[in-house]
């Protein structure tokens, strides 16, 4: 499974990427905004440099919501970087945009993918990826892992090679079900990686194994 980070914080940025761990990068307009508020920097500096520290998609998103708009926003967003890919809503227009992107070799994220049929739909319209939020689905007390698992076996039915990005994730088991149910990527908030290394039974072993070998070292 590839692992994209899902924030725009440059500093979780720096110190995932030195993990070289990283497959890519999610963006959105909420993640994006928080960080231009927190450095001062302009949004397209802000990508600019994300693109630099990781090698691979990096999703952007778009704000227009119909198909002109979306596809001049989608070439501005181009010429910061090669691999900046364009995150667009499930909406209509949004599937316009994305067949005239992917006619021009441009990478689409179909994203705010909530059920099997707008998944379908993308697809159909040639998206790189799809993003379905799987944490703000659970919030409604829904069973968000479910419709990776079906959206999974529609795109196996039809041999679609749109891949599936887990997203809003909130804790380490979706890490785990992820993984455990095949799916393409998932994209981790930078807590959540953090979360994934630890276990107490490795700290208490680390502190056991120091202290026995400090007892011989002293000899
Ligand atoms: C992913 O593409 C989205 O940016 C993100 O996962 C949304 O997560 P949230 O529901 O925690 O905001």
């Amino acid at each position: 499974m590839k692992i994209f980070i899902d924030t725009a914080n440059l500093d979780e940025i720096k110190e995932a990427s030195e993990l070289r761990l990283l497959d890519g990068v999610t963006t959105n307009p909420t993640l994006l905004s928080r960080e231009v508020e927190r450095t001062g920097m302009k949004p397209d500096d802000v990508l600019k440099r994300i693109c630099e520290m990781v090698d691979g998609p990096i999703s952007a998103e778009v704000v227009s919501l119909e198909a002109e708009g979306i596809v001049k926003e989608a070439k501005e967003l181009g010429t910061i970087a090669k691999n900046i890919c364009i995150k667009i809503p499930i909406v209509k227009d949004g599937i316009k945009a994305t067949r005239r992107l992917r006619e021009m070799g441009i990478m689409v994220n179909m994203t705010l993918i909530f059920s099997v049929n707008q998944a379908l739909l993308a697809a159909k319209a040639g998206a790189t990826f799809v993003s379905p939020f799987i944490g703000r689905l659970d919030d409604i007390g829904h069973t968000g892992m479910d419709i990776i698992r079906d959206i999974m076996t529609v795109f196996e039915n039809y041999d679609f090679t749109t891949e599936v990005i887990v997203a809003s994730i909130r804790h380490p088991l979706h890490v785990v079900e992820a993984a455990l149910i095949g799916a393409d990527i998932a994209t981790i908030p930078f807590k959540v990686i953090d979360k994934m290394f630890k276990h107490p039974l490795t700290d208490i072993g680390i502190e056991r194994f120091l202290a026995d070998w400090k007892k011989i070292s002293k000899k």
